[in-house]
């Protein structure tokens, strides 16, 4: 195995190379302190590797994401989304047998205990449902006491379906509440996306037929969200899992980082962003010129990536998916053409070119949501719900790891140098 040598104060330390199944090394320092007093600072972790995983790879350079060993485009056109949570959680394509017995727990586990309806009447209708998501979640370990402990393996079984079933329902009913319709009871016959569909816009009053391309196009949405390896939110799942805190908990903590602007956010901020423009009727090499403008405050959201170096793969797709759905529902969105002058424009800026910057996935979701009917505000909840089966299978995978410790970085202190505490009449 090669070896990487550090030289500090006359001192050699030699590192062991981990390599990757696809390309990829990593220089092992996990020893360093304890051999020599000394730590690594890598501030936003662009450099640092917290894990060894096989759950996805992404090549930011040649924009690849494969779930599994599965390119992406392949799982969002061939498979659906509950067949893609299996291969992510559990490792491989289920055969027939599994995938019908995997389903059948989803359709078995969709309802929400009666008493946590009462909950929703706590939040203003204002309040925004990845507030509401995330505290459900976490208020789901409260019923399931008995299974919350991460160490085994037929708790953990038992809190998978339960989690990724069930964050449908809670967001679902998170919007009728919000809209002061009656929620709308998940329906057995339906399969996981119709069955969110019926829970956000069916009422009881009348027939609601659920459109298949609809359908198909949010199984693709979903797959497409369902991983992207050690991201801000899988990260912080596993961090809050790494101390041993149940799988509710962990994931809810996920949900909290997800909402941030910066990341699942985005989806919401971008479509914000392409309605300010058309309704200000604005020229788009303005925005253009602000994103570049470090003084205004203002990024293009949809834009940038820590890994995605190209193209995000993902943006693709959704972007190509977004006409076509367009196109089937025989629609237009006014938002997708500024979307696309805006991309043309930027890709062709010495700016965007320089740093790289391209479409991330963001960047085209929110107007395949907005055909699809889903409010603004409920944009990054289905980004939440896509993401469940990635965040299951990073915290389990964690748990059944050997090299599983708590998370725990280090700093370098730079506050005040060692002082007497001065009582408060001498200060
Ligand atoms: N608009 C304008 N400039 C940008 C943008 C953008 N969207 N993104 C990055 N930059 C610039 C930065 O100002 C910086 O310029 P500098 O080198 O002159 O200082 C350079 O590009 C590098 O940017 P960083 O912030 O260092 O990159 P980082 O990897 O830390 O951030 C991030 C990545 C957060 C995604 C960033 O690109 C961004 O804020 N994008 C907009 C928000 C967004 O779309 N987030 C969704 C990401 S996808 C996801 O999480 C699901």
């Amino acid at each position: 195995m090669s070896k990487a040598e550090l030289h500090i104060d006359g001192k050699k330390i030699e590192l062991p190379i981990v390599e990757g199944s696809e390309e990829g090394k990593a220089i092992d320092i996990s020893g360093i302190h304890a051999r020599n007093g000394i730590i690594t600072i890598d501030p936003g972790y662009s450099n640092t590797g917290s894990c060894k995983s096989a759950v996805a790879y992404v090549d930011g350079e040649r924009g690849i994401l494969n779930y599994r060993g599965y390119p992406i485009d392949q799982l969002a056109r061939k498979s659906t989304f509950v067949e893609t949570s299996f291969l992510l959680i559990y490792g491989h394509l289920p055969t027939a047998d599994e995938l019908s017995a995997f389903r059948e727990k989803l359709v078995k586990n969709s309802l929400l205990h009666e008493d946590m309806l009462h909950f929703y009447d706590g939040y203003p209708t204002t309040a925004h449902p990845m507030g509401i998501l995330s505290s459900m979640v976490c208020s789901l370990s409260s019923y399931y006491p008995d299974f919350l402990d991460p160490s085994n393996p037929e708790h953990v079984e038992c809190l998978i379906p339960r989690v990724l079933s069930k964050i449908r329902t809670i967001a679902a009913f998170a919007y009728k509440k919000s809209i002061g319709q009656p929620v709308i009871y998940p329906c057995n016959s339906l399969d996981y996306c119709a069955n969110f569909m019926n829970m956000m816009f069916a009422v009881p009053s009348e027939k609601y037929d659920i459109d298949p391309e609809i359908v198909k196009a949010l199984n693709a949405l979903l797959i497409l969200h369902a991983d992207n390896e050690q991201n801000c939110s899988t990260s912080t799942v596993r961090m809050v899992g790494s101390s041993d805190a149940n799988l509710f908990a962990s994931i809810a903590a996920g949900i909290c980082a997800l909402w941030g602007p910066k990341h699942g956010g985005a989806n919401q901020k971008v479509v914000e962003m392409l309605q300010y423009i058309k309704d200000n009727n604005l020229n788009v090499k303005t925005l253009v010129a602000q994103a570049k403008d470090k003084n205004s405050g203002f990024r293009l959201m949809g834009f940038g990536h820590r890994v995605y170096k190209s193209y995000d793969p993902r943006a693709k797709v959704i972007k190509d998916m977004s006409r076509d759905l367009l196109a089937k529902l025989n629609r237009s969105d006014p938002l997708l053409d500024i979307a696309q002058e805006l991309e043309a424009i930027a890709l062709e800026d010495d700016y965007f070119i320089e740093r790289k910057l391209y479409p991330n996935v963001d960047f085209y979701s929110g107007i395949t949501y907005r055909a699809i009917g889903i409010p603004l505000n409920m944009f990054t909840v289905m980004f939440a719900i896509g993401r469940m089966p990635g965040w299951i299978a990073h915290w389990k995978e964690m748990h059944e790891s050997s090299d599983n410790r708590i998370g725990r970085p280090r700093q370098v202190y730079t506050g005040s140098r060692v002082r007497d505490f001065v009582p408060i009449e001498q200060r």
